[in-house]
């Protein structure tokens, strides 16, 4: 049986300096040990909704809200951020906003959260010789956080969340100052975070890792979501393009090669389901008897 660890239940949600609503009637469940995926264009209201998740929204920002959001049982508006991220750890879509900088190295910034939680130093240390070689930091444990660059940073960022051991983590872009292997290696921590029972909810505008990694997808437009379930389902929707969104490449290229109605599914999402559909077919093809 799966346990619901996120509801959010008709939330609504306006800045206060704003006069339009950033999350509109939002309602969804996330099972304990999904792969969630965010998409929508920009603006559409995915980190107001990760704000919401863990709390800082409505505990940090000022505005107005409507409807309700539990996280493992915890209704996030009566509990204190700092509680609440014992539970679930975000890695904000700015990785400079992630760091506290009063730490003068990048180890005493991973330190930061244990300290607070009252992590004895053994543990501590251990735990930053542990995340540092995971996420390949090491070089960097001494360093000044303010020396460190973008991608850097955003390594340095994402160690400090995981660090903390979440039940759920929320990955807003995480990987906006990486380049394509950095970005590959990331993906590959948190798809193994995952594996091993983490929770995980991912703004994404990669939509070939979409595909890949999420059990389920939503879409947000204007703040409301518009279309939501399995990568198929949604990248699939004939509404899709009416929502910004495109499907994965590899939907694209299968759908042109493979004539419609050829087979009974005649798309792929991901390279290896495209890989393995293209080299059927045109084995199909290479040994099909000619026509008379
Ligand atoms: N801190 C903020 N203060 C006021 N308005 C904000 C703030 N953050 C986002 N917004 C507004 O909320 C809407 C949704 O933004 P956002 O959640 O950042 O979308 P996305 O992450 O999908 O790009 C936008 O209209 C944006 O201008
Ligand atoms: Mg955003």
């Amino acid at each position: 049986m799966t346990s619901t660890l996120i509801q959010v239940s008709h939330f609504s949600y306006r800045y206060n300096q704003e006069s339009e609503v950033a999350l509109k009637n939002v309602h969804l469940e996330v099972a304990a040990g999904e792969f969630v995926a965010m998409i929508g264009a920009n603006g559409s209201g995915k980190s107001t909704l990760c704000n919401a998740l863990v709390g800082l929204i409505p505990n940090y920002f000022v505005g107005y809200s409507e409807g309700r959001i539990t996280v493992d049982g915890k209704d996030t508006a009566s509990v204190s951020v700092g509680e609440l991220s014992q539970t679930i750890g975000l890695v904000f879509q700015n990785p400079f906003n992630q760091l506290s900088y009063t730490a003068d190295t990048v180890a005493e910034e991973l330190a930061y959260g244990l300290g607070n939680r009252g992590v004895p130093r053994d543990e501590m240390f251990s735990k930053i010789k542990k995340i540092a070689e995971l996420m390949q930091i090491d070089e960097l444990l001494d360093k000044n956080p303010l020396e460190l660059s973008g991608g850097q940073v955003q390594r340095v960022a994402l160690a400090s969340a995981i660090i903390l051991e979440p039940k759920i983590l929320v990955l807003d872009e995480c990987t906006t100052q990486l380049d394509p292997i950095g970005s590959e290696q990331i993906m590959d921590i948190i798809k193994k975070l995952n594996e091993s029972g983490i929770t995980i909810v991912m703004v994404d505008h990669d939509m070939e890792r979409v595909a890949e990694l999420a059990d389920k997808v939503y879409v947000l437009q204007h703040g409301s979501i518009v279309l939501g379930g399995t990568p198929e389902e949604v990248f699939c929707s004939p509404q899709l393009a009416e929502f910004s969104v495109s499907p994965p490449d590899y939907y694209e290229i299968t759908k042109n090669v493979i004539q419609p109605g050829y087979r009974e599914k005649d798309f792929a999402l991901t390279e290896s389901q495209a890989i393995a559909l293209l080299q059927e077919v045109l084995y199909e093809d290479r040994n099909q008897e000619p026509q008379a």
